[in-house]
This record gives C-alpha cells, sequence and structure tokens, in this order.
C-alpha cells in the first residue's frame, strides 16, 4: 500500500474508534461528549471517552481515558503511534495541556488527528507540546 494510503486509512480506523466510543461519554454537566482512539505501535487499537463527576475537576478527557484503558489492558510498555480526537459537536477541540503531557508520555513520537477549524487537523505531539516533561 501507498504510504498515503496507508496513514489515509489509520486516520480513517482511528477517527470511527473515536466516534463508537463517543457514544458512552458520560458529560452530563458540560453536554460536551469526546471520543478517543489511540494506535499503538504494535497495532493494537484503544479507545476512550470523557467521563465527568459532579465534582468537576475529577472529570477524565476521552485521551487519557484511551490512554489508561491502553495501559490497563497491554501493560506500561505501550507506545501511541497515533492518538485521534473526535466530539459531537463538531467544534475544533485540539487535546488540553494535561492530555498532550499524557500523550507525550506513552508517545512522544505520536501523531494526533483532532478536529480544527477546517476539518480534521494532524500534528505531532511534540508540535502540540514542545518541551514536554520528562522524568529521565
Ligand atoms: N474534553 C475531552 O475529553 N478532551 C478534550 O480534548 C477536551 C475536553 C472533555 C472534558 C470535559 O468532560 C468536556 O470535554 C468539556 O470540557
Amino acid at each position: 500500500m501507498a504510504k498515503q494510503s496507508f496513514f489515509g486509512e489509520q486516520r480513517k480506523r482511528l477517527l470511527r474508534a473515536a466516534r463508537v466510543a463517543m457514544k458512552n461519554a458520560y458529560a452530563p454537566y458540560s453536554k460536551f461528549r469526546v471520543g478517543a482512539a489511540l494506535l499503538t505501535t504494535k497495532g493494537e487499537v484503544f479507545s476512550g471517552c470523557n467521563v465527568e463527576n459532579a465534582s468537576y475537576g475529577m472529570t477524565n478527557c476521552a485521551e487519557r481515558t484511551a490512554i489508561f484503558s491502553a495501559v490497563a489492558k497491554s501493560g506500561p510498555k505501550i507506545e501511541i503511534r497515533a492518538i485521534a480526537v473526535v466530539n459531537d459537536k463538531g467544534v475544533p477541540c485540539s487535546p488540553c495541556g494535561a492530555c498532550r503531557q499524557v500523550i507525550y508520555e506513552f508517545g512522544p513520537h505520536a501523531t494526533v488527528y483532532f478536529q480544527g477549524a477546517e476539518g480534521t487537523k494532524q500534528a505531532a505531539i511534540t508540535d502540540l507540546l514542545p518541551e514536554g516533561f520528562r522524568l529521565k
């Protein structure tokens, strides 16, 4: 498969999985449903949705739900190749700062797909989070 169509397929597959996960969002406070799906370097796909709480600060974003579920299922050595984020309002939504740091922890070379002003955007995590924190 040509490189371009391989990445096109990867992106489509992740966006589709993110949309499925979004349906399980628990967002009674913001009413903003978010889904995320990631692909590991081993070829596994994991997804997640946002899970809010009456104590707002306890909310878990879709991206972190997907990453934590990947670690829980596949172990601490996972590496994120790509991660896609979608929302039910179709509005621009890039990962928040906290999620960028968590994506970087498990995917320093990851590609991030997210909704921009004019459709899906693509960026390297290191462009979204320059100088990410590392404890080694
Ligand atoms: N949210 C995500 O799940 N991911 C993002 O990238 C941005 C924000 C969630 C958190 C909260 O449940 C809702 O969107 C509104 O902030």
